[in-house]
C-alpha cells in the first residue's frame, strides 16, 4: 500500500462539525505539531514499521513523501475530513506549515527511536535490504 488520502467522516449539523478516526488503524500513540515557525520543516525521516495517519484539524500544511526509487507525491493538507496514511518505509517531510497549523498525528506504535531512519542514504540503502 502506498501512501494515500483517506476520508475521515464528518458529522456537521448547525452547531458545527465532529470527525471521526474509527477502524482506520490500531493506535498506541497520538501526538501533535503545533507553533510551527513559517518556514520550518518537521519530519525528514522514514519509519521501519509505524503506521501513521496524518491530520490536520487547523489550518494547513504539506507533506512529500518520497520512495527508494526516487518517487516524489506531495499532498497539501487543509481538509480536516482527509487524513494521510502513510504505511511503513516510506521517507516523509513536513513543511509549510500556515500560521496556526496543525498537524495531529495517530501512530500504530509508541515512540521508538529505533524505529526511525533519520538519514536519507540510511534510508535507501535499508529499503534494498527490505
Ligand atoms: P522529531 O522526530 O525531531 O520531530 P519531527 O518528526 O516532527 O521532526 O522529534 C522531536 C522531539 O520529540 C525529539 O526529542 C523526540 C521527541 N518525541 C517523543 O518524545 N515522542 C514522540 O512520540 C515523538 C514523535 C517525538
Amino acid at each position: 500500500m502506498h501512501p494515500r488520502l483517506i476520508d475521515i467522516p464528518v458529522h456537521r449539523d448547525s452547531r458545527g462539525a465532529l470527525a471521526v478516526v474509527e477502524n482506520i488503524l490500531s493506535i498506541e500513540r497520538a501526538y501533535f505539531l503545533f507553533d510551527i515557525q513559517a518556514g520550518a520543516a518537521r519530519g525528514g525521516h522514514a519509519h521501519k514499521a509505524l503506521t501513521q495517519l496524518l491530520l490536520v484539524p487547523s489550518g494547513s500544511y504539506s507533506v512529500i513523501i518520497r520512495d527508494d526509487m526516487g518517487g516524489t507525491d506531495t499532498f497539501t493538507m487543509s481538509d480536516p475530513s482527509k487524513g494521510l496514511l502513510v504505511p511503513p518505509g516510506y521517507w516523509r517531510e513536513i513543511f509549510g506549515f500556515s500560521s496556526g497549523g496543525v498537524c495531529f498525528v495517530l501512530a500504530s506504535h509508541s515512540y521508538d527511536e529505533d524505529d526511525y531512519i533519520r538519514n536519507f542514504e540510511d534510508y535507501v540503502e535499508w529499503k534494498s535490504s527490505h
